[in-house]
């Protein structure tokens, strides 16, 4: 078991523990960290309304009065309409700023019950399960909090969660897609900040020691996030494959996970142009060895190239992408088209 500390303005803002047997020992945890509430409201998805359940029943027995709160599955709950119901739901049990929020699940609910956190009452203490591998290695770390209107995400706070427990007794039970989506999360981090990372990943593929790998995940992105909380510099190296990635995910309609897999693939041979680097047939076996693809033939291209330029607009400098030295060594550059075009190339976007 290990504690990631996030800081801000000198003080510890967040407490991330990774670690086994986690959700047992949810309630001596909270306690731990002093959060004195009087009330917890458990928000879940239909997928963990047992470990909800599970955990309701461990806070009422601490002598706090406990509710749960089932959100709809996926982005679906990622509505403002949603957000109004858990509102109302508050409303309804008197909720008050002394009170806590434990949210359990994937991303997709940790995004949600950020957001609700982060608003209802000008701001209540949250305390995040993370059920998915995505979740514990990226969306319940760096207090980023979302829902989507028209576009992704494009609803959100900064805000970080008082706790965020990974049990990583939950995350060996997970189906091998599951596995794989965040997986591509983890890689991604290696190839940015941490070799060892890769070389589980290379040494035992899907079978990873998800223990060690979510710990080192989880301190590159708390180290990364400790310096650059809202993303004026240093945090963009976590978006290493997303340029291309993102515009994947839209056009194409895959996974996060499937999609950033071929946008790391896109990255790495964008940098074996700009900057020599020689780890691309690496990192794409890496991927591939645990049934990542590294290419999209199916993109249209068009599509492609006009989602990266709504990037490009969106940076009066150019199209930014992360690129890489060398694994370990990143670096965002400004890119020509005849980057892009090898980076689309590599993919078989053409
Ligand atoms: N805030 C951030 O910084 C950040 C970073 C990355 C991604 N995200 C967001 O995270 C979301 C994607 O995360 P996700 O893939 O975890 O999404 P998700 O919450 O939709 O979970 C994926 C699926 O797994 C199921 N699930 C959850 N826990 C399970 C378990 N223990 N066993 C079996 N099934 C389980 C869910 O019900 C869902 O169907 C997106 O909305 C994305 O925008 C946020």
């Amino acid at each position: 078991m290990r504690d990631h500390l996030i800081i801000e303005d000198g003080r510890v803002a967040s407490v991330i523990r990774a670690g086994r047997a986690l959700v047992s020992g949810i309630v001596e945890f909270v306690d731990e960290l002093g959060v004195e509430s009087t009330q917890v409201v458990v928000l879940c998805q239909p997928s963990t309304r047992d470990i909800a359940e599970t955990t309701a029943t461990a806070f009422a027995g601490s002598g706090r009065r406990a509710t749960g709160f089932t959100l709809p599955d996926g982005e679906e709950a990622k509505q403002m309409g949603v957000v109004e119901d858990v509102y109302r739901h508050l409303n309804t049990q008197r909720f008050t700023r002394r009170d806590l929020i434990v949210a359990i699940g994937g991303g997709a609910l940790t995004d949600t019950a950020g957001f609700v956190a982060g608003t209802y009452l000008r701001g209540v203490d949250v305390v995040y399960v993370p059920t998915t591998l995505l979740g514990a290695v990226d969306a319940a770390i760096g207090g980023k909090t979302g829902v989507n209107v028209d576009g992704k995400n494009l609803a959100g706070v900064f805000r970080h969660p008082r706790a965020v427990a990974i049990d990583i007794d939950v995350l060996d039970g997970l189906p091998p897609d599951l596995i794989r989506e965040g997986s591509a999360e983890a890689i991604k981090t290696g190839m940015i900040a941490d070799p060892a990372i890769v070389e589980a990943y290379e040494a035992d593929r899907l079978g990873v020691d998800l223990d060690d790998v979510v710990n080192r995940s989880v301190a590159v992105k708390v180290a990364v996030v400790n310096d650059d909380f809202t993303e004026d510099g240093r945090r963009a190296i976590l978006n290493y494959g997303h340029t291309v990635g993102h515009a994947i995910e839209t056009s194409t309609g895959r996974s996060h996970g499937a999609s950033v897999a071929i946008g790391m693939h896109a990255a790495a041979a964008a940098s074996a142009q700009v900057l020599d680097f020689g780890e691309l047939d690496r990192q794409e076996a890496v991927l591939r060895g645990i049934g990542l693809e590294t290419t999209a033939p199916d993109a249209h291209a068009p599509a492609i190239r006009s989602l990266m330029a709504l990037d490009k607009k969106r940076d009066a400098s150019g199209l930014r992408m992360v690129l890489l030295r060398d694994i370990g060594q990143p670096e965002v550059h400004t890119v020509d088209d005849a980057t892009v075009r090898a980076a689309l190339t590599a993919i078989g976007v053409d």
